[in-house]
Parts: C-alpha cells; sequence; structure tokens
C-alpha cells in the first residue's frame, strides 16, 4: 500500500509540474504568437525545418495550441483521475511521460543540444517510469483487497474451479466462481513465459497458431468432481493456449462442465465455448460470456445449454 501510495504522490507531481508548465507556456505563446514576450522569437527560425513550417510555424499559435493540448490539459486530466484514485489516472500518468519524451525528441531534432530539453527528456523519463510502477504497485495492492475475503473457497469438494490467468483478471472471477460454489480452485500454470511484455507476444504466438501450451500439472482425481467450472482468457479470439492442454488432457475425465469466458472485446467470444466443448467432448452447462476493462467486468451473455448445440454456431439463448 506504502509503495503505491508514494509512487502515485510521485506521479501526482510530475502530472501537476509538466501539466502546468505547459499551460503556462502555451498561454504564453497564444498571448504573443509572435514570441518576443518570452524572448522566444529568436527560436522561430529553428522551426523552419519542420514539415509545412510556411503554414503552421510562421508564429507561436500552432506550437502554443499542440503544448496545452499534448502536455497540458493531458496531464492536468491525468492529475484529476490520480486525485480521484482512477487506475486510468495511473496509465495516463505513465504514457504522458512517454508523449513527453516524444516531444523533446523533435526539440533535440530542431535545437543543438542543451540542458533544459536534456532535463524536460529525463523528467519525461522518469514521469514514464513513475507511471510504470505506480501501475505494477496499484494491481498488487488491488489484487491483496480481492482475495482476502473467499472464505468459502474449497469447502465443496465436489465441485472444482480450474482456471489460467495471466495478469489476475481471470483469477478474480474464478476466486468468485470458487467462493460461490464454495468449490476447490486449482491454476493451471504454464512451463512458457507468459509474463510482461515479451510474454504477451509469446502468447500471441500460441494464440495466433491455435496452439496448446505446455502445462506444469493436471488436478489429482479430475473425474471425481461432479462439476468442473473452466475459467479462461481469450487469445487472438480463440481459447488461450494453456487451457486447450488442459482441455485435451482433462477430455473424458469431465463429466459436467460450466465456462466463464474472459476477454475485453465488447462482442462474446463463442468460438472459445465451441473449442472447449469439442476437446472435452462434452457439452457445457452453463457458459459466461464476461468482458473486463480497465478492471471493471461486464457479463455480456449468460447461457445454459441445449443439447443439440455442440454442432452449431451456439446462440445465446439468455442474456444478463
Ligand atoms: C496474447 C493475448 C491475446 C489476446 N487476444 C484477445 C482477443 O482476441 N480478444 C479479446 O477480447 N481479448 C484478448 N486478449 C485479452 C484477454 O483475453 C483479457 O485481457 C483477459 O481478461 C485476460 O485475463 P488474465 O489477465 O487473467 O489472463 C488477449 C490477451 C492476450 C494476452
Amino acid at each position: 500500500m506504502k509503495r503505491y501510495q508514494m509512487t502515485r504522490r510521485f506521479l501526482i507531481f510530475w502530472t501537476l509540474f509538466i501539466g502546468i508548465g505547459a499551460v503556462g507556456g502555451a498561454c504564453a505563446m497564444l498571448y504573443d504568437p509572435t514570441g518576443a514576450f518570452m524572448g522566444m522569437d529568436v527560436v522561430l527560425p529553428y522551426f523552419q525545418i519542420l514539415p509545412f513550417a510556411d503554414i503552421l510555424f510562421q508564429n507561436f499559435v500552432f506550437s502554443g495550441i499542440s503544448l496545452l493540448v499534448v502536455n497540458g490539459i493531458s496531464n492536468l486530466t491525468a492529475a484529476v483521475l490520480l486525485f480521484r484514485k482512477k487506475p486510468l489516472g495511473i496509465k495516463l500518468g505513465g504514457i504522458f511521460g512517454c508523449t513527453l519524451m516524444a516531444w523533446i525528441c523533435i526539440q533535440f531534432y530542431m535545437f543543438e543540444p542543451n540542458t533544459i530539453d536534456t532535463a524536460y527528456f529525463l523528467f519525461g523519463l522518469a514521469q514514464a517510469l513513475t507511471g510504470y510502477a505506480c501501475w505494477v504497485f496499484y494491481r498488487q495492492v488491488s489484487w491483496k483487497a480481492e482475495t482476502v475475503d473467499y472464505p468459502h473457497i474449497g469447502q465443496n469438494p465436489k465441485t472444482l474451479v480450474v482456471y489460467f490467468s495471466r495478469l489476475g483478471r481471470v483469477k478474480r472471477l474464478a476466486c468468485e466462481e470458487a467462493e460461490r460454489t464454495g468449490g476447490v480452485l486449482f491454476e493451471v500454470r504454464t512451463t512458457e513465459r507468459t509474463r510482461d511484455t515479451l510474454g504477451f507476444w509469446w502468447c500471441g504466438r500460441f494464440g495466433m497458431h491455435q496452439w496448446a501450451m505446455p502445462i506444469e500439472e493436471m488436478p489429482d482425481h479430475l473425474e471425481q468432481y461432479e462439476t468442473v467450472i473452466l475459467c479462461t482468457p481469450v487469445w487472438v479470439f480463440t481459447l488461450c493456449g494453456p487451457m486447450r492442454e488442459f482441455c485435451r488432457r482433462g477430455a473424458g475425465k469431465i463429466r459436467r462442465a460450466e465456462y466463464v469466458v474472459v476477454h475485453f472485446q465488447p462482442w462474446p467470444s463463442v468460438g472459445v465455448c465451441r473449442e472447449m466443448d469439442r476437446l472435452l467432448g462434452i457439452t457445457a452447462e452453463q457458459r459466461t460470456d464476461v468482458r473486463c476493462q480497465l478492471g471493471h467486468y461486464k457479463v455480456l451473455h449468460q447461457e445454459a445449454a441445449r443439447q443439440d448445440c455442440s454442432e452449431e454456431e451456439p446462440s445465446m439463448v439468455e442474456k444478463e
């Protein structure tokens, strides 16, 4: 909690510092577009190497508006979101650090190396790194807060809740399912790299090719459970690789299944349920399709099984 609060405060500092400075600079440019007010008229010739300079950079109007929008309003918006403890503020705060670095790169291109540009580039870097650290710490504390209160998990040995989760979104839903049903929780772990940016692309490769991803282990005595609830993310519009492997190895051992499919797209992911049905050789009793965006979950569809739907395009018959 401490680390998250500390980085959040630092990020507020950076967004305010850069945002207020940019608004001030932009106002001065717009107040006197010749630049004389700030003694900047002497640098206008340097702008002439930029594209469309004859239209955009004959005075400081365009530069002022750009500064206001790109570094001013943007950072102040992030600051407001951070004050209101919105996770989006953390992301934007970090992203606007990158924007500042990109902005300064243009200045590096125009001007000789100088202390102010170098300092602002480093400020941008510090802001981006603070944003990243803040996001990591935020995820840690928010997940902790979510996991403390599941007293019923494991009380019903007849139900198994299986999940694969890269970043904890599916895990949260799986915990809720296990809490609701009292089921035993089982995490599918893969031996492949799934963490970080490299892991994301690696997973994408498996998703694109619809490959199964090797998993560490299967639960003991899978056939003993009356119901197995499978919670999975969508990868590249298909079933995620580790769950594909789980379904392959679990085929014939699962008597009754329910699915919880999680993704960020605004439409249901019907193909994933169909693939799990096919791999397991059964028709799931219940299918829940959940959209997860920026930590917010929305059930798009919930469907009870129909006996004839395994061969057809499944139509969602019940909507929540
Ligand atoms: C490699 C990869 C590919 C993805 N492809 C899709 C996709 O095609 N459609 C979609 O809606 N979400 C896609 N997602 C997003 C995840 O399904 C979604 O963020 C899910 O909530 C992740 O849960 P987790 O963080 O618990 O693993 C993809 C995620 C990854 C890592």
